[in-house]
């Protein structure tokens, strides 16, 4: 499915966030980050909790803005766009996100949740809004009797293909789906996974899945991204990834999966030293050294650059 038509990019992107009662100080929630990411993949965004997912995602979507570095989509620089290109290169791009409840107006009906894009990007005339929607919830697999219905008088899984139905109003080609699945029953979520996978066969669209469970990342992505304190450790083919991760973090991630079989389980395991470090005062050179069992002086002095390793790419002064 993968082709090498780069559809979104990222070139030295970072965002830092003032902290409250600090003067001068600042929060490295990503930093320099270069990433691609390439027409009709799914590119799996993986980390633990603050490492800055989300606010890359949502910096590629330009609904923030970058501190430094640039996001190019379909090769133009978001930065340069006159308000109103951008306003309509954003229709095609569109985020879901795991929280439902808030993510949904609880007074709007799903008729007016899923009309909602339509009116504001005017996209088809008025009388047709219902139809419309009618052929999204088709889409997502939900009856149309649900066009009537509010978001608190529907399950937790029809909202979330309420959600996705709003993301495809506007017939998008990069949907970031942020944690889509974690808020749901594990059930349900596989139901959820195999439509992102029909939905992305039928309308050729392009996911970066931003997800801290990895065994849902084996399932569905072509290519992973692992972060860490803001920047990126290693990216590869999902199946490198997982048979031979390269990056000493890459590793621990993988090594704190739960293995089904118990005998594997404590084998060669990583640990990991200390606490995780502030995105406040990230530790010198690479930022995974304080914890990193293999680092060396230099990689206190030395920001680690990516550099080429298998088919993917890894910044690690000693990659495994
Ligand atoms: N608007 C904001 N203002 C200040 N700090 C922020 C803001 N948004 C994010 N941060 C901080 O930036 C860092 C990265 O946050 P982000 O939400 O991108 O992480 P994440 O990887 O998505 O985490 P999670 O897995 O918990 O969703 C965190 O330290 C977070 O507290
Ligand atoms: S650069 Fe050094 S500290 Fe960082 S992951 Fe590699 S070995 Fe560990
Ligand atoms: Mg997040």
């Amino acid at each position: 499915m993968t082709t090498q038509t780069i559809l979104a990019q990222a070139v030295g992107l970072s965002k830092t966030f003032p902290v409250k009662g600090k003067k001068d100080a600042v929060l490295h929630a990503v930093s320099q980050v270069d990433l691609t990411i390439c027409q009709g993949e799914t590119l799996a965004l993986v980390g633990e909790s603050g490492c800055g997912k989300s606010t890359l995602g949502r910096l590629l979507l330009g609904l923030l803005e970058p501190t430094e570095g640039q996001v190019l989509f379909d090769g133009q620089d978001l930065a340069k766009l006159p308000p109103k290109d951008l306003r309509a290169l954003r229709r095609q791009m569109q985020m879901v996100f795991q929280d439902t409840a808030a993510a949904l107006n609880p007074r709007l009906d799903v008729e007016g949740i899923l009309s909602e894009p339509l009116r504001i990007h005017d996209i088809c005339p008025r009388d047709q809004w219902r139809e419309r929607c009618g052929q999204l919830l088709d889409q997502v697999g939900l009856s149309r009797d649900l066009l009537d219905r509010y978001p608190h008088e529907i399950s937790g899984g029809q909202r979330q293909r309420v959600v996705i139905a709003r993301a495809l109003a506007l017939e998008p080609k990069l949907v970031v789906c942020d944690e889509p699945v974690s808020a749901l029953d594990v059930s349900v979520q596989a139901q959820m996974l195999n439509l992102l996978a029909d939905l992305q066969e039928k309308n050729h669209l392009t996911y970066l899945f931003v997800s801290h469970d990895l065994s849902v990342v084996r399932h569905i992505a072509d290519r992973v991204c692992v972060m860490f304190l803001g920047r990126v450790c290693e990216v590869g083919p999902v199946k490198e990834i997982f048979q031979h991760p390269h990056h000493p973090y890459t590793r621990f991630l993988l090594d704190s999966v739960p293995r089904p079989d118990p005998t594997l389980r404590d084998r060669e395991k990583t640990v990991l030293a200390g606490e995780l470090p502030s995105p406040v005062d990230p530790p010198s050179g690479c930022r995974f050294r304080t914890r990193c069992p293999y680092a060396r002086e230099i990689c206190a002095r030395e920001v680690p650059e990516m550099q080429s390793v298998g088919e993917g790419r890894v910044a690690c002064h000693f990659p495994l």
